[in-house]
């Protein structure tokens, strides 16, 4: 539960914890004027901030926008963008909308798999990779399309997406930048 306390003549809900990551939350919150429709860029804010979307980040939000937690859970689960879990050092989305899906991007999900045991939505225990799928990235025209650290990458074989992780998850480039990528994919 927030603790209250009284700056300049106003009520302010502070998280007990002291944490002072929770400073930039309450920022994003004074910014938006706690209106409830920004919910979507407070729950970034937090997920930048802290890394993932924990349980009590959530119940702080709700509270500070007096919206029910089950919706804003709701949000939160709803957008691939949104994570409850920790995030390796790394990412890996898989659009599998359908014009990637026809695309044989599940080929792109089954090498993964393979080559580092771990599913959508799951991070090798190693923490350096984060495997996740999306429904549609918004660049259907690139199908084949894969999200790596943030750079979209088109069409995209497998092959290719295993070889551009490897060098990522050794530390090396990540062999994807996004404008690039989409310019090669493009002239091809
Ligand atoms: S379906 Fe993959 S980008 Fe739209």
């Amino acid at each position: 539960m927030p603790t209250t306390s009284q700056a300049k003549g106003k009520t302010v809900q502070e998280h007990p914890s002291g944490d002072p990551r929770f400073k930039m939350i309450d920022r994003a919150l004074k910014r938006s004027h706690y209106q409830q429709d920004a919910l979507i860029e407070v729950l970034h804010t937090a997920q930048e901030t802290f890394g993932y979307l924990t349980e009590d980040l959530l119940i702080y939000v709700a509270q500070q926008l007096k919206l029910p937690p089950s919706w804003v859970y709701g949000v939160a689960t709803f957008y691939h963008f949104f994570s409850m879990k920790p995030q390796g050092v790394h990412s890996c989305v898989v659009c599998l909308g359908t014009a990637c899906y026809v695309k044989r991007a599940s080929d792109i999900v089954t090498s993964l798999k393979a080559e580092y045991g771990v599913d959508p939505g799951q991070t090798t225990p190693d923490g350096q990779l984060s495997v996740s799928a999306a429904r549609c990235v918004g660049s259907c025209g690139l199908a084949p399309v894969v999200v790596i650290d943030g750079a979209i990458v088109g069409k995209e074989a497998h092959e290719a997406t295993i070889e551009r992780v490897r060098k990522l998850v050794k530390g090396g480039s990540n062999g994807s930048t996004s404008k690039t990528s989409i310019e090669e994919a493009k002239a091809s």
